[in-house]
């Protein structure tokens, strides 16, 4: 099926690599042992999980535990879908239980290792202790099925302990990025009513403590709904000093010396089978408003297409050593370290620290240390490493690896060239997985051992995803015609709501073009039906990885009291694929200055987190805006890129207003 290299012939230059239509077939040695081999076998699987979606959904979920069968796969009223009707089951039983009678026992779950370099091992046994012990004391902290946890946590075991401890009493986790501020926090716990929070006195992150408790405590403060505070102990007091609240606050360890009460014992033992619409998580993410997005998704649904996803996706074996290394904060970190890898029985590495500590050749030396097989990773790391040199992944070895992912935003093919040739050494297949917090599961995907693969193409859709690329009436495009994703029927790991905002739920995914799930990306399918996404069409930005509102950073920005106006857009970026540029108007009497973008950007730290910090400010006049006073973003954009030269000094205050005359009144 391949026109072009296995990729073993090394003569070719980078150019004629680059070249759109050239494609790799998967490697012969992957194939030979790969769960899926044939592209045959993908159009047989693709057609059942379309066709006869109840049949390929219960062959595929027999491995894991349900306490009580589905009565009906599918019911489905767009804009709500609900999934194995009538099912019950504890998601953990699946991730834990199921594995104490099979040789994943003593099999690792996770191998942790820290920034400052010590290392940790649990095996299914030992993740399935900590979890009941934790959830026995969640239950007598008073959390019972429906309450919301909040837990804001670095990358740690216990912070899946801490999540699979919620899921295993039905409670609903909402695990909030350690990237984001006290306020971000507060804003997050205050929208689902969080009852218990789980933190931790610090985590490290490029040799600096991120002192998480202590934002916690600013964030509490206003934050009525939480009761108890519990603190995981990473630091020690010198390093992250904390005060904790006297009947608020306790830390993990004390709280572990309890002796639980029989019945949270119990609980914790031999958990309770819910509903399979039961919720498991809110995860909150960016929208199009100021306001971030609840995404709420439920049990068995998620359940199935995670677990089958991730067996699929990354042909997860018991030989494997598995690596994600997203946070656990984003859905990544939900879907492709927790759910989905565990309910494999897989053995994940989890990395607490940064890629470049204490230098760039960090995760290369722990490929080597650790034997990591499979990596998954963002294009955004990618191009860092590109740009810290060859040097650094070419004094380890590499040899392990089988596999690679990429995740998050697209892959430009000089990244994805670099990844195989330098750390796949063009021995590993990589598969370039789109979706979306939204989505829950990987959409569209190469499979490994399956289809060849084109750099820079995301491939075909998964199974049971029904998937298009169309025109804004909703007809399809044709081949190679650009135009919106969409999905026309709805998946078992989809979001079910906004977490009590339905109408928005409706309005954000359902309504744009009726009938249909509208991703908020442009995209157009290839002759070979392979899909390249180019990124977001909505005002979304994706800024190194990281999903951002625009509407958010501009209402984050009206708050501060010298800003009149702001629109952020954003820019085309090396290495951050895009990189956020504001325009601010200032109230009279503020001077446009260098202090002041200091303070713009200190603003942006505390109310969103330094993530989503500025890359450049940029001081206007006035903002261009049509007759109905909307504003022109595209226009911004151009000045932002640079296309479009703004008259007058960039640097200080712009001159927007006559660009937008010069342009007419565009919608
Ligand atoms: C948006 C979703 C998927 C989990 C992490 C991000 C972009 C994601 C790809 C890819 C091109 C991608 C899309 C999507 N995106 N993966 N492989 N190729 N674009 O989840 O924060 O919900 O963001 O990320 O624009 O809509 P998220």
């Amino acid at each position: 099926m391949s026109n072009g290299s296995n990729g073993s012939n090394g003569s070719d230059g980078i150019e004629s690599r680059l070249k759109e239509d050239r494609r790799f077939s998967p490697p012969t040695p992957f194939t030979f042992r790969a769960r899926l081999k044939t592209a045959a076998e993908y159009e047989r699987l693709y057609k059942q999980s379309l066709e006869e979606a109840e049949t390929f959904w219960r062959e595929q979920t027999t491995d894991l535990v349900f306490q009580r069968p589905f009565d009906k796969f599918r019911e489905w009223l767009l804009p709500h879908a609900k999934f194995f009707v009538g099912a019950k089951l504890n998601i953990t039983e699946s991730c834990l239980d199921r594995h104490l009678t099979t040789d994943a026992r003593t099999r690792a779950a996770i191998v942790w290792e820290g920034e400052p370099g010590e290392t940790r091992t649990l095996t299914y046994f030992e993740l399935h202790r900590e979890v009941v012990r934790f959830a026995a004391r969640l239950a007598d902290l008073g959390v019972k099925p429906g309450d919301r946890v909040a837990i804001y946590m670095g990358m740690l075991p216990e912070t899946a302990v801490a999540m699979l401890a919620c899921a295993r009493l039905g409670a609903t986790h909402s695990v909030v990025f350690g990237g984001f501020s006290a306020e971000a926090l507060r804003d997050r716990i205050n929208d689902c009513e969080a009852k218990v929070l789980i933190t931790q006195d610090g985590a490290w992150r490029r040799g600096n403590v991120v002192p998480l408790k202590k934002m916690a405590d600013d964030a509490v403060a206003q934050s009525p709904t939480i009761e108890r505070v519990v603190v995981y102990r990473r630091m020690t007091h010198e390093l992250a000093p904390v005060t904790m609240k006297e009947g608020r606050d306790i830390w993990w360890d004390d709280l572990l010396t309890h002796t639980p009460s029989e019945e949270a014992l119990a609980r914790a033992k031999k958990p309770e089978g819910f509903d399979a619409e039961h919720p498991l998580f809110i995860l909150y993410t960016s929208g199009s408003t100021g306001k971030p997005k609840g995404v709420l998704h439920t049990t068995a649904g998620y359940l199935a297409g995670v677990h089958v996803t991730s067996k699929y996706v990354f042909d997860l074996k018991p030989s494997d050593l598995y690596w994600c290394t997203a946070d656990v904060g984003w859905v990544t970190g939900h879907s492709y370290i927790v759910y989905g890898p565990l309910s494999n029985g897989a053995s994940c590495l989890v990395y607490e620290g940064a890629p470049n500590f204490p230098d760039p050749g960090r995760f290369w030396q722990m490929i080597e240390r650790h034997g990591v097989t499979i990596l998954y990773t963002a294009p955004t790391a990618i191009r860092a490493f590109i740009r810290w040199g060859d040097d650094w992944p070419n004094k380890y070895d590499l040899s392990s690896l089988r596999l690679l992912g990429s995740v998050g935003e697209p892959i430009n093919p000089e990244a994805w060239i670099w990844y195989q040739r330098v750390i796949g050494k063009e021995r590993c297949p990589i598969v370039d997985t789109w979706w979306q917090t939204e989505t829950g599961s990987i959409m569209l995907t190469t499979l490994p051992g399956t289809h060849a693969t084109k750099p820079g193409s995301t491939g075909k859709p998964f199974f049971g995803v029904h998937i298009d690329v169309v025109k804004d009436a909703g007809k399809s495009c044709d081949a190679n015609e650009g135009g919106k994703l969409i999905i026309r029927e709805p998946w078992p790991a989809m979001a079910r709501t906004l977490y009590r905002d339905d109408a928005r739920f409706k309005s954000a995914y359902w309504e744009q073009m009726p009938g249909v799930y509208f991703t908020g990306d442009g995209a157009r399918r290839d002759q070979d039906g392979y899909f390249w996404v180019v990124g977001r069409i909505d005002d979304v930005l994706n800024v190194a990885g990281h999903r951002i509102g625009t509407a958010e950073i501009e209402s984050a920005l009206v708050s501060h009291p010298a800003v009149a106006e702001a629109a952020a857009v954003g820019k085309p970026d090396e290495l951050k694929g895009q990189a956020l540029v504001v325009f601010v108007t200032l109230k009279s009497g503020q001077t446009a200055d260098e202090k002041m973008k200091k303070a713009l950007g200190e603003h942006i730290d505390r109310e969103i987190g330094k993530f989503a910090r500025p890359d450049q400010v940029r001081f206007a006049d006035a903002l261009p805006k049509t007759r109905s006073g909307k504003i022109m973003r595209r226009l911004l954009r151009d000045v932002a890129a640079g296309v479009t030269e703004a008259r007058g000094d960039t640097s200080t205050l712009e001159d927007l207003s006559v660009l937008a005359k010069l342009r007419g009144d565009e919608e």
